[in-house]
C-alpha cells in the first residue's frame, strides 16, 4: 500500500505531519511525497529541512480550501494523509473563523476532489480525541460513542469527521479516520502546554498551570501516532474510526512537575493561573481496535518526556525564534493578565496539593 506509492500529506510541515513525513521516506523507499501546507504560523519548513533535496519528496506551498490546487495534486496521488489544521483550542476561543474553513471546509475540498479521483485508494483523516469531549473517571470513549465537542476547536475537527463519514456512505470513498490522544515530541509549536513548560522551564520563566491543574491527558509520543498511522493505512477497513491512545494518563500539574524535575529547575516556577474557559477535565480513549491490528505504544509517559525535553534542550535553535516574533503579543494575550494573578505553587501545598 505505501511501498511504491504516492503520497499527499497536507499541513506536512506543522509538528505530527513533519515527523510523519520523515517517518514515510525512512520506511519507504520507494513511496513519493508531496506535501501541500498553507505554511501558518504553526508551521515550520525547517522541519523538513534534512529531506528537502530528496527527489521523492516534493513541497507545494497552499490551501487545503483552494479547489485548484488541491484537485491538480489529487490526480497523482494514492494515499492522502490529511493534518492540515488550525489545532490550537485557546486560539479557537479567541476566533474560530479559520478553524471551521481548514478543518471543515477543507477536509470537504479534500475529499470532493478525492471523490472524483479513483486513483485515490486510501484517504487517512487525522482526527483528535477531542472529538468526544471529556470523559468522566473510568471511562473511555470507543469508536461508536456520540462525539460531544466542548471547544471551538474539538466541534471543527467533529466536522471533517463528519464529512469524512458523509463521504464514504455517500460515495463510498475508501475514508479511514483516526483519532489520537494528545501528541507529544520534536517539532511542536511552543503554544502546546508541554512545548510551552519545557520552553518556559529553560528560559526560567514560569509555567502558567491553569485552574487547579488536575486535568488528564493520555500523551501519546509522536512516533507511535506515526506508526499507527502508518498501520491503519495499510490494515485499516474503510469508512472505520481508530482511536490511538497510550495509556499514558497523567495530570497537567504532575506534568508540570515532572519536567521541572528533568530540567532541574524548581518547581516554585508553576503558577496556577485562571482556567481555560470550557476545559475539559479528562480525555480517554479506549484503543483495542487499533492494538488488535497489532500497534502497540513504544514509549511510556516518562520516556516520551524525555525524548521530548532533550529535543527541545538540544534545538533552542529551533524555538527561540518563536519567542522572538508574533508569538510574543499572543503570549501576553493568553498569559500576560492571567499571570500577574496567578498563585505561587507554594501556596497550594506544593507537590503534596
Ligand atoms: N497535536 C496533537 O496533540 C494532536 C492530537 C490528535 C490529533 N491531532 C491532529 O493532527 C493534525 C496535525 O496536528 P499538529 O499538532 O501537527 O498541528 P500543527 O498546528 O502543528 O500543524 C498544522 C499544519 O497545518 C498547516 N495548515 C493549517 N491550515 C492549512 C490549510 N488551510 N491548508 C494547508 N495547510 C494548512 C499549517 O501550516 C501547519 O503546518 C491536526 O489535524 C490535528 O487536529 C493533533
Amino acid at each position: 500500500m505505501l511501498q511504491n506509492a504516492r503520497i499527499m500529506v497536507t499541513g506536512g510541515c506543522g509538528f505530527i505531519g513533519s515527523n510523519f513525513i520523515l517517518h514515510l521516506l525512512d520506511r519507504y523507499q520507494s513511496c513519493r511525497v508531496v506535501n501541500l501546507d498553507k505554511l501558518t504560523y504553526a508551521s515550520n519548513p525547517a522541519n523538513l529541512r534534512d529531506v528537502e533535496g530528496d527527489p521523492r519528496y516534493q513541497f507545494q506551498q497552499g490551501d487545503i480550501c483552494d479547489v485548484d490546487i488541491v484537485k491538480q495534486l489529487m490526480a497523482n496521488v494514492d494515499v492522502v494523509f490529511n493534518f492540515a489544521a488550525e489545532t490550537h483550542v485557546d486560539r479557537s476561543l479567541m476566533e474560530a473563523g479559520s478553524f471551521i474553513l481548514t478543518d471543515v471546509l477543507g477536509t470537504h475540498v479534500l475529499l470532493d476532489a478525492a471523490r472524483s479521483h479513483p486513483n485515490v485508494r486510501r484517504f487517512v483523516q487525522v482526527s483528535t480525541d477531542e472529538v468526544y469531549g471529556e470523559m468522566p473517571p473510568g471511562v473511555y470513549a470507543k469508536e461508536t460513542d456520540p462525539l460531544h465537542p466542548r471547544s471551538p476547536y474539538a466541534a471543527s475537527k467533529a466536522g471533517g469527521d463528519a464529512q469524512c463519514i458523509a463521504f464514504f456512505e455517500s460515495y463510498g470513498l475508501p475514508v479511514i479516520i483516526t483519532r489520537a490522544a494528545n501528541n507529544i515530541g520534536p517539532r511542536q509549536h511552543v503554544e502546546k502546554l508541554v512545548p510551552l513548560f519545557v520552553t518556559s522551564a529553560l528560559r526560567d520563566q514560569p509555567l502558567p498551570l491553569y485552574g487547579d491543574g488536575r486535568q488528564v491527558r493520555d500523551w501519546l509520543y509522536v512516533d507511535d501516532h506515526c506508526r499507527a498511522l502508518d498501520l491503519v493505512a495499510r490494515e485499516g477497513q474503510s469508512g472505520e474510526i481508530y482511536n490511538i491512545g497510550a495509556d499514558n494518563h497523567e495530570e497537567n500539574i504532575r506534568v508540570a512537575e515532572a519536567i521541572l524535575r528533568l530540567v532541574e529547575k524548581p518547581l516554585s516556577l508553576i503558577r496556577y493561573v485562571e482556567d481555560r474557559k470550557g476545559h475539559d477535565r479528562r480525555y480517554a480513549v479506549d484503543s483495542s481496535k487499533l492494538r488488535a491490528l497489532g500497534w502497540l505504544p513504544q514509549h511510556d509517559f516518562l520516556s516520551a518526556l524525555e525524548g521530548t525535553v532533550r529535543w527541545y534542550s538540544e534545538s533552542r535553535w529551533w524555538w527561540e525564534p518563536i519567542y522572538a516574533g508574533p508569538f510574543r503579543d499572543y503570549y501576553e494575550r493568553q498569559y500576560g493578565q492571567r499571570l500577574a494573578s496567578g498563585v505561587p505553587y507554594e501556596a497550594k501545598g506544593g507537590a503534596s496539593a
